[in-house]
């Protein structure tokens, strides 16, 4: 299970509670996958989880080009791997709904992304914004 934690905070009011938001939907994915919940359970929470991430990175994406942040296409190019990675899992689990290995897989891929990456990637730009006065 992925626990929120303080030093996952960017600072950034709008941002940690998407970031929180998607700690949450994340775990309820792999609970769902781990517990043998039915495919359509599954397959609704990765369309669900999908969908926000997109929405999540627009909107952080939007907030970096607004104040002018120096590594925006780093930051965005990340954001576009992690799609499509999270694309083909999302795949595979159409084509392999009971898969233990993509459950495990998932569990790692997605799970520790998103914390390596609010952790590093993203309070990189709290620390940016909120210098610049965003909070
Ligand atoms: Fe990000």
């Amino acid at each position: 299970m992925l626990q929120w934690e303080p030093a996952m905070a960017t600072g950034v009011g709008a941002v940690d509670r998407q970031h929180k938001e998607l700690v949450k939907q994340v775990n309820e994915l792999v609970t769902a996958m781990k517990s043998g919940k039915g495919r359509q359970v599954v397959g609704e929470v990765l369309t669900f989880l999908g969908k926000y991430a997109i929405d999540h990175f627009s909107m952080e994406e939007g907030l970096m080009q607004k104040h002018g942040y120096p590594e925006y296409a780093e930051h965005k190019a990340i954001h576009e791997n992690f799609k499509r990675d999270f694309g083909a899992l999302a795949q595979q689990f159409d084509a392999a709904p009971t898969s233990l290995s993509l459950t495990i897989e998932v569990q790692r891929r997605v799970t520790e992304w998103l914390k390596d990456h609010i952790l590093n990637i993203d309070g990189k730009v709290g620390k940016y914004l909120t210098a610049k006065g965003v909070g």
